[in-house]
């Protein structure tokens, strides 16, 4: 059932979800083996659009990630520090094309556990996240192309958490460059999405990786913290909120730990009066509506120059109108579920403080599913620089407009933010680009599009944003010494 929308009415299309495979029940992927957690508990995975539970999945505590984390340890001493670079290389292929052949099923799964749109997990999601595999499969036995003139070296058991808005990929941005550069894994999916990662964690034992080279281990916080806190972990790669980031660092403060972090953003996403205004409308949905705005590059902060401003808005608005809002497994769906009823009750909470102080507010006129985690997509208009809404990450599909005059003003606008993960410019001038591409503080920046991935170009912030490079040949700096 897709949402009736007011314009445009589609038949549904939903997905079949016959053709895949899931347990009741799922224990830790630990050695090479299927583990019950040592206290016996497990959490109940929801499916957002309906809040039926989908399956159990493991809780694990110390005790198990200690286990994972010994067993990735005797792996990388034993097995894979051992093996030649080209025999890395191949394994790592082998698991590119194994998620290739479990594509349909990996996209269904993804679109149930996480209530994003099956087109985007279908399309963007899980073959970008076999890319990434492929990717850094070619680089396994090319490091020293990589890095020319210097003797690199693995680090050893790489303890990796993730979040729940991209979880295979985030899964895949993570492990592949660890498997290339000859380290192995502790993964800890999020709470609420662990079971693409499970379905990884298969994917790997058929293709006859030694044990103890990747470890899934699924769990709360605690876990997470268990993984950063254990002696043998020699490197840490989280991505999630600014407020864990925090806590790892701390937690790692004065230990010869290494770190990536890729934390919150508050992206702006800059018009020009020159800038071709349809494509950019579409921009700015992508950039905020995208997976209902669980992104941590979103363009969630407009910034329009003043004289395009009133058409800019009204074309957005009026395009809004045309999303369709509902089913994640339905390929119509261009806006799927919020992920938990936790992440709707704190994007709620913010549309009710952006009420409150007053900006000019819309939402589009969409009839909600009653059951399930659903919010409209939201723009604030003319809001204060100062506004909640223009200084906090929403994580949700909520948007602030600003406007701006000259290219000096939008430039400080835009860098007036705690964080700096990425920004877009819209503009028809090369040279307008390139001047605002030297002075915006974010680690990346589109030209005339927005939210778009590739394995070999590297992402990541400046301040709050985090530190440290995925993808790219940074990526794999970032697992050698
Ligand atoms: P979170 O940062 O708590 O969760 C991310 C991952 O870290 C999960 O796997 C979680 O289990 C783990 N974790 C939690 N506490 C930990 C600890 N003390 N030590 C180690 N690992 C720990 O994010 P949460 O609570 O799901 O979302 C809260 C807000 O964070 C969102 O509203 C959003 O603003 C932001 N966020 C940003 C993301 C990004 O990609 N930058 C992703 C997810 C959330
Ligand atoms: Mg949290």
């Amino acid at each position: 059932m897709t949402t009736k929308n007011n314009n445009w009415d589609y038949a549904a299309s939903v997905e079949s979800t016959a053709h895949i495979k899931l347990n009741k029940k799922y224990a830790l992927y630990i050695d090479g083996k299927w583990v019950e957690p040592s206290s016996k508990k497990y959490f109940t995975t929801h499916n957002p659009h309906n809040e039926e539970r989908i399956a159990e999945i493991a809780d694990a505590n110390d005790h198990d990630v200690d286990l994972a984390v010994k067993a990735a340890d005797r792996a990388y001493k034993e097995v894979w520090s051992k093996i030649s670079a080209s025999e890395r290389g191949k394994y790592i292929f082998r698991i590119a094309r194994l998620m290739q052949e479990h594509a349909r099923e990996l996209a269904v799964i993804e679109s149930l556990d996480s209530g994003k749109p099956i087109r985007e997990s279908r399309d963007i999601d899980i073959p970008l996240a076999c890319n990434h595999f492929f990717y850094y499969a070619g680089w396994a036995d090319k490091l020293e192309y990589a890095f020319p003139n210097q003797k690199k070296e693995a680090l050893g058991v790489a303890g990796q958490i993730i979040p729940w808005n991209f979880p295979l990929l985030m899964a895949a941005w993570k492990i592949a460059p660890a498997l290339a550069t000859g380290n192995t894994v502790v993964l800890k999916p999020a709470e609420t999405t662990s079971l693409t990662a499970l379905k990884l964690a298969e994917i790997i034992h058929a293709s006859g990786l030694p044990p103890g080279v990747v470890n899934i281990v699924t769990g709360y916080g605690h876990t997470g913290a268990a993984i950063v806190s254990h002696p043998k972990v020699a490197k840490i790669a989280f991505t999630g909120s600014t407020a864990v980031g925090k806590l790892i660092q701390r937690s790692i403060a004065g230990t010869t730990k290494k770190a990536t972090l890729e934390l919150g953003g508050k992206s702006a996403n800059i018009i020009f009066d020159d800038a071709p205004i349809d494509q950019a409308v579409e921009g700015i949905i992508n950039g905020i509506f995208f997976n209902q705005g669980h992104v941590c590059c979103a363009g969630s902060r407009l910034f329009v120059q003043e004289n395009v401003a009133e058409k800019v808005i009204r074309k957005l608005k009026h395009r809004m109108q045309s999303l369709q809002i509902g089913n994640p497994l339905d390929k119509n769906t261009d806006i799927g579920a919020i992920n938990s009823a936790e992440q709707l009750s704190i994007i709620n909470k913010y549309i009710k403080i952006g009420i409150k102080e007053g900006s000019e507010f819309f939402q589009s006129k969409c009839v909600l599913p009653k059951k399930g985690y659903y919010c409209a997509p939201t723009l604030f208009i003319n809001v204060a620089q100062s506004s909640v809404l223009t200084q906090e990450e929403i994580f949700g599909p909520v948007l602030s407009i600003q406007t701006f005059r000259t290219v000096d003003e939008v430039i400080q606008k835009a860098n007036n933010s705690p964080y700096g993960l990425a920004a877009g410019v819209w503009t028809d001038k090369g040279s307008k680009i390139f001047n605002l591409t030297s002075k915006l503080k974010a680690g990346v920046v589109w030209a005339n599009t927005y939210n778009k991935f590739d394995p070999s170009s590297p992402f990541g912030g400046y301040k709050e944003s985090g530190y440290g490079r995925e993808g790219g040949l940074h990526g794999l700096a970032a697992y050698l010494k």
